[in-house]
């Protein structure tokens, strides 16, 4: 039985596959809409989420399967006290495949320990959001034709953002990707990051304080929101929350074929009139999480067509 915990755990061939089974569903949907029937998807959201949850669940319904779960902590059994051991025995009773997300880094993994069924982290704290990154991956791929060649800059809360965090190990097995983290002091990139991906593997990168000094060398510009919920005072977070706001003046000097990505939600760090330009593809790679959602889940109930 399969997990998916961390982006890593997955090999670039797997990854490879799923990209290649989720264009093929782009392409026919309808060769894969009765080939979950009978199984169900279990949504366990101890944090909120619109995207990531609802994505899931149209992914397994697109698929002919059924869907059960909640959308708080506050509407389980977590709210009498129930540890995430638990609550996982019993739903891996109901249900064929689960995916959680939770405030607490590392939730998912101790889920997978006791799971009977395969366990997706859509999302643990500030740590990783494996399927966020395949998303990303797929929109990458399908705006750039390639995962490699790329200079990408990642911009915001690059400490606490845990889809900056996934994809930066995800891209680290591609050739020739050139970093530029674009954020304030106070939100670089943990330094487990820099020791874990960037020192171990010898590869490049750089830390600037703007987004415009660098905006004309980027093919891929990854926007993010300040992570409120993570943040110990609401005084810190006043002052770094509209650090940097991408506007069409500042396009000016971008490439043509920029692409523009956020795994949303926004709050203020795009402009809306930006929505409106070619190189913005945040909405895309929103409908993008639903196909590369419905490989994961046939490829880890092991289900062919
Ligand atoms: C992200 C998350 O939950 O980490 N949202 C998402 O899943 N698309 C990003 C965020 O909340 O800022």
């Amino acid at each position: 039985m399969r997990h998916l915990i961390d982006p890593m755990d997955l090999s670039v061939e797997e990854i490879d596959e799923i990209l290649d089974l989720a264009d093929d569903i782009i392409l026919d949907k309808e060769k894969y809409q009765e080939v979950c029937k009978h199984r169900k998807l279990a949504t366990l959201f101890f944090e909120p989420s619109t995207r990531t949850r609802l994505s899931f669940e149209a992914a397994m319904m697109e698929l002919g399967g059924n869907v059960l779960g909640f959308s708080s902590a506050s509407s389980s059994s977590a709210s009498k006290g129930e540890s995430v051991a638990d609550t996982i025995r019993v739903v891996g009773c109901y249900a064929d495949i689960i995916a959680m997300r939770h405030p607490k880094e590392g939730a998912p993994f101790v889920a997978s320990e006791y799971s009977p069924v395969p366990i997706i982290n859509a999302g643990d704290g500030g740590h990783n959001h494996p399927t966020q990154t395949l998303t990303d991956l797929l929109t990458i791929r399908r705006e750039k034709g390639r995962l490699n060649k790329l200079t990408v800059g990642f911009c915001g809360d690059l400490k606490f953002g845990r889809t900056v965090h996934s994809l930066i190990k995800a891209l680290s097995r591609y050739d020739d990707i050139e970093y530029i983290m674009i954020s304030p002091e106070e939100l670089q990139i943990p330094e487990y990051i820099k020791k874990d991906v960037f020192e171990k593997k010898n590869i490049p990168y750089s830390e600037v304080r703007t987004m415009e000094e660098v905006m004309p060398k980027l093919d891929i510009l990854y926007m993010t929101r300040v992570q409120r919920e993570r943040f110990f005072n609401e005084a810190d977070y006043i002052r770094l929350k509209d650090s940097f706001i991408l506007n069409t003046e500042k396009l000016k000097t971008a490439k043509e074929d920029l692409t523009i990505l956020h795994p949303l939600p926004r709050v203020n760090e795009i402009s809306v009139k930006v929505d409106n330009d070619p190189r913005a593809c945040y909405f895309r790679q929103a409908l993008n999480g639903k196909f590369v959602r419905m490989a994961l889940i046939m490829k880890l109930l092991g289900v062919n067509v």
